[in-house]
């Protein structure tokens, strides 16, 4: 689709598979740099940078939070969160570097803006000397792992002390990145969008939703705009459902306080399976520039139909989850939620897709599956089982297809055959879904960020579960497949992981792990 705003420079903008390593000098300023997902995540992503020579030769990363402690106990707590959760095959090398590179700042609030706006400034000069180029040209990154009811404050102060915009008022070399999730509820959203729009250009803003960083979510528009043969299927003609299932194993674990005050469906829905949705539904951009696809996403999500919470969602709660700690008497948080959603456009008119996701289920995976339709005037009748093509998300990825094929023997007998690509077969090194967003942060690649318009209208169709008409969660028995009524709604093939019902019964698995 071409609008008038297409120039030729928006054509030329780098697609996201050209980046080289940047030359700018970085500063990354990791606000909440103690946490949880500092240490588990951020901090890894750092490492498999420095691992790939993916960084700048000359960096620095600030930690920040409220008690104060010297540089040597931030760079052990750097060093142990590496040991932790470094990625397999991180040398003592990088964990020395990324280590050596580190240090503490006390946190920026509204009225006291602390030292943080000076270490910035001294780390501009220092780097800039060492790389030998303008202090004006480094490149300052401010990554959000805080709390989200921090996001406001942090962003009012980061703007109140001057550090939303680099030298001469320059906002390309000042970048602000946000974790999920970016608004709990339509109004919030929409509050923390015109904060943030207040003080920052869109271009500095980057939204992240890992589930878009995986390397096989990316592969899902490879798999399509590169094969025809695949590409000629991704529609209703072709397509009988779509189903985009995400059961974990997972209990709630530490999380049981955050996670009661969310439940599954805010936490797992609106945001990753809303954009997985999103990116299986787009229509082809018409060029890879970061603009054209994120227009794309947002012109499929704003076809997303508000959930018909009545008819068209299952909401679970695990038996016993109500006597962890942490978790409120007789709470009525979701750990479980089936839906069913429907995408208001010519390509998907009629063809459900199916959303699952929930914890204590009977098997981890991350599945995109299309369920494809039996040819009406196929030879071979209702013999023909029903054929798929699927996309595990989980890991470095692999996509399945399975096809009718006849039964080895004398009958024409037929019978389901699943050819499987494992993506980490394929020769190259993948990057973890953090580290590939934390790279095009860098990069200033916006590609697989999620935008102001878009989240509104992934707002706007999650609505109504917020609403007095959200349905009453079911119990479920920890190591199933979650209520029977889920398994309902997927209709008489059932889900495709899970068995062929794929709803109630404990057991079953699949090849995904995770
Ligand atoms: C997070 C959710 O965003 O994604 C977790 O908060 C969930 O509840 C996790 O377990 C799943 O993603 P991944 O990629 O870590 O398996």
């Amino acid at each position: 689709m071409i609008t008038p705003a297409d120039t030729p420079d928006q054509l030329t903008e780098p697609a996201h598979a050209t980046h080289a390593v940047p030359g700018a000098p970085l500063v990354l300023v990791l606000h909440g740099g103690r946490g949880d997902l500092a240490r588990r995540l951020v901090i890894p992503s750092l490492a498999a940078l420095q691992h790939r020579g993916l960084l700048p030769a000359h960096w620095a990363l600030f930690g920040t939070g409220r008690d104060v402690i010297s540089t040597q106990e931030y760079q052990d707590l750097v060093r142990d969160s590496l040991t932790e959760f470094g990625q397999k095959g991180i040398a003592d090398d990088d964990v020395a570097a990324v280590t050596q590179h580190s240090a503490f700042v006390g946190e920026v609030g509204e009225d006291d803006p602390g030292d943080l706006p000076g270490v910035i400034e001294k780390a501009r000069g220092v780097l800039a000397d060492a790389a030998g180029t303008d202090p004006a040209d480094v490149v300052v990154v401010h990554y959000l792992a805080i709390p989200p009811q921090a996001f406001e404050p942090l962003t009012k102060a980061l703007a109140a002390h001057g550090m939303t915009r680099g030298h001469d008022g320059r906002p390309d070399t000042v970048r602000v990145v946000y974790e999920k999730p970016y608004g709990t509820s339509p109004e919030r959203f929409r509050e923390l969008d015109a904060v943030v729009h207040d003080v920052l250009e869109e271009q500095q803003v980057f939204r992240i939703d890992h589930f878009l960083g995986k390397e096989a979510t990316q592969n899902l528009h490879v798999l399509r705009f590169a094969n025809e043969l695949i590409g000629a299927v991704w529609n209703r003609h072709h397509v009988a459902q779509v189903q985009i299932d995400v059961p974990e194993t997972l209990d709630v674990g530490q999380r049981a306080e955050f996670y009661d005050g969310t439940g599954a469906a805010l936490d797992m829905v609106v945001s990753h399976l809303f954009q997985v949705a999103a990116e299986v539904a787009m229509e082809p951009p018409r060029h890879l520039a970061a603009s054209h696809l994120a227009r794309a996403r947002e012109d499929a999500l704003a076809c997303f139909r508000e959930l018909d919470v009545a008819h068209d969602v299952v909401l679970g709660q695990f038996e016993g989850y109500r006597h962890l700690e942490g978790v409120a008497e007789g709470s009525t948080t979701d750990t479980f939620i089936a839906a069913r959603l429907w995408i208001d456009n010519e390509r998907w008119r009629g063809v459900p897709f199916l959303l699952r996701t929930g914890k204590r289920m009977a098997a981890s995976a991350q599945r995109v599956t299309l369920v494809l339709r039996r040819d009406p005037t196929s030879l071979y009748g209702d013999r023909v089982p029903v054929g798929r093509i699927s996309v595990s998300l989980a890991g470095d990825g692999a996509i399945e297809v399975t096809a009718a094929v006849k039964r080895p023997g004398p009958d024409l007998d037929l019978e389901l055959g699943t050819a499987r690509l494992d993506l980490d077969d394929v020769d190259g090194e993948s990057l973890p879904p953090y580290a590939s967003l934390l790279d095009d942060v860098l990069h200033g690649d916006h590609t697989l960020f999620t935008t102001p318009a878009g989240l509104a209208d992934a707002w706007r169709a999650f609505a109504p579960l917020l609403g007095p008409d959200r349905p009453q969660v079911q119990p479920y028995p920890p190591g199933s497949w979650g209520p029977a009524a889920a398994a309902e709604l997927a209709g008489p093939g059932g889900w495709a992981l899970g068995g062929s019902k794929g709803g109630g019964s404990k057991g079953g698995g699949s090849k995904d792990g995770g």
